[in-house]
C-alpha cells in the first residue's frame, strides 16, 4: 500500500528546472510517468516493496519543493531512481536502478548501494590490526571487496522517514562483531537528504566497541544522459587530483602516489571520458587523491554532458575518490524496461579512503577507535546547464 502525504498537483515543468523547461510535450522518457503520477508535495512517500531475510522492504520517495523524486530502499540503503529534467524539461533517471527488490536480490554490481564495512578492496581479504590477524571473504579474486559476501549493500536497514516535509531518510544498521570478519559490533547512521536545488547528501556517522577499519561510500552509477543505450563516454569529467594511486593487476595500489601529469588519469581541467581511455587497460578503475586533504566538505568532481545538459558536483569530505568507468558490465543485466546494461553505460565516484589502507600505513587511516565517531558527507548536485 502507497501512503501518500499529500497530493496537491505539483507543475512539474514549472517546479523542477534550474534552467529553462522548453517546449517538450511529448518527449518525456518512461519514467516521467511514474513521476507524474507522484504528484505529492515535499516529504517523503513510502510503498511496501518485498521481504529479505524475513524483513520488511520499503521504497521510501524523497520529494523536493520543485518535485524532483529520489527513491530509496532500505534494501542495502540501495539509490534506485533519481529523475531530473534535461536541458529541454525531459525527465529521466540518471542512476542505474530497478523498479522492483528481485532486480537487486539478483545481486547486481552494487547498483546505488551503501557500501560497508570497507567499500572497495583489501589486499588478500586480511589485515592485522593490534596484533590480531583478521581474515575476511576473499570475494573478489583473492582480495576482499566492498564489506565481503553480504556487506551493507545487502543487507535491510531500520528506515526513519523525515515527518517534517524535509525530503531526508535515516538508515541505521547494526553490524556485529565479527559480521563478515570484522571486528567490533559497528553502529552505522545514514542520513540521506535532498535539497531544494537538487542536491543529494549523504551523512555517514558510525561508532564501534572495538578498532576496526570502517570506510563506507555510495555506490550509484551515473548516466547523464538519463539512458542507458548511451556510454558516459562522451560525458565531460573533471577531478581535482593531482595525484591517484596505480593498482597492480588485481587492482590494489602498489602504495605509491602517482603524479597524474601527462597521463590520461589528468582530470584536472575537463576532458572527455573517452578520450584517453583506451590508454587505461580495463577502463578506468582507480583512487584519485583529492587535493584538498582536510576534513571540510569541498568540491572534487564536476561531471557534464552536453547532449542533455545536464551538469553534476560531487562535493565530500573524504580524501579520495574511486572513479570506475562501469568496465565489467558486459549487457548481461538488464534494465527493467528490458535494455541491455553495457560496458561503459554508466561510471561510479565512490567517496572513499584509499583502497587496502588497512594494510598500508603510509595512507590516512582508516581505523575507528571506540569512542570515536565516524563523520563522512557526500553530496551530488545535479543541475542543468
Ligand atoms: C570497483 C570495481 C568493481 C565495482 C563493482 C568498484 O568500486 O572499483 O572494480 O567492479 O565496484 O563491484
Amino acid at each position: 500500500m502507497k501512503k501518500t502525504v499529500g497530493t496537491i498537483r505539483v507543475l512539474l515543468c514549472a517546479a523542477m528546472l534550474t534552467a529553462s523547461c522548453g517546449n517538450n510535450e511529448g518527449t518525456n522518457t518512461a519514467t516521467t510517468t511514474d513521476t507524474m503520477q507522484n504528484n505529492t508535495k515535499a516529504g517523503v512517500t513510502q510503498a511496501d516493496w518485498g521481504e529479505a531475510d524475513g524483513k520488511k522492504v520499503m521504497l521510501y520517495t524523497l520529494t523536493n519543493a520543485r518535485g524532483v523524486q529520489v527513491k530509496i530502499t532500505n534494501y542495502g540503503g540501495t539509490i534506485t531512481s533519481w529523475v531530473t529534467p534535461d536541458k529541454s524539461g525531459a525527465l529521466s533517471s540518471i542512476v542505474l536502478g530497478f523498479d522492483k527488490l528481485q532486480g537487486y536480490l539478483d545481486k547486481p554490481p552494487y547498483f546505488g548501494a551503501l557500501v560497508g564495512r570497507y567499500g572497495n578492496r583489501i589486499a588478500n581479504a586480511t589485515f592485522t590490526l593490534n596484533g590480531t590477524a583478521y581474515k575476511l571473504a576473499a570475494n573478489n579474486g583473492k582480495n576482499a571487496l566492498h564489506g565481503g559476501n553480504k556487506g551493507f549493500d545487502k543487507v535491510v536497514w531500520t528506515a526513519t522517514p523525515a515527518t517534517d516535509g524535509t525530503p531526508a531518510l535515516t538508515l541505521n544498521y547494526l553490524s556485529k562483531d565479527g559480521e563478515e570478519g570484522y571486528p567490533g559490533n559497528l553502529n552505522v547512521t545514514v542520513k540521506y537528504t535532498l535539497s531544494d536545488d537538487n542536491e543529494l547528501g549523504i551523512e555517514y556517522t558510525a561508532q564501534t566497541d572495538k578498532a576496526t577499519p570502517v570506510n563506507l561510500t555510495n555506490h550509484s552509477y551515473f548516466n547523464l544522459t538519463g539512458d542507458v543505450s548511451n556510454t558516459i563516454l562522451e560525458h565531460s569529467l573533471m577531478i581535482d587530483a593531482d595525484r591517484y594511486t596505480p593498482v597492480d593487476t588485481t587492482l590494489i595500489p602498489t602504495g605509491k602516489l602517482q603524479p597524474v601529469a601527462g597521463t590520461p588519469f589528468d582530470f584536472r581541467q575537463p576532458h572527455k571520458i573517452g578520450e584517453r581511455i583506451n590508454n587505461v587497460p580495463g577502463g578506468y578503475d582507480h583512487n584519485f587523491v583529492l587535493n584538498d586533504t582536510g576534513t571540510s566538505l569541498k568540491r572534487i568532481v564536476t561531471l557534464s554532458d552536453s547532449s542533455s545538459g545536464r551538469r553534476m558536483e560531487v562535493y565530500t569530505t573524504e580524501p579520495g575518490v574511486q572513479f570506475y568507468t562501469g568496465n565489467f558490465l558486459d549487457g548481461s543485466i538488464k534494465t527493467s524496461d528490458g535494455k541491455p546494461i553495457n560496458k561503459h553505460a554508466a561510471l561510479c565516484l565512490e567517496t572513499q579512503h584509499f583502497p587496502d589502507s588497512p594494510n598500508q600505513p603510509q595512507f590516512p587511516t582508516t581505523i575507528l577507535q571506540p569512542g570515536a565517531t565516524y563523520h563522512s558527507v557526500t553530496k551530488y548536485k545535479v543541475s542543468v546547464d
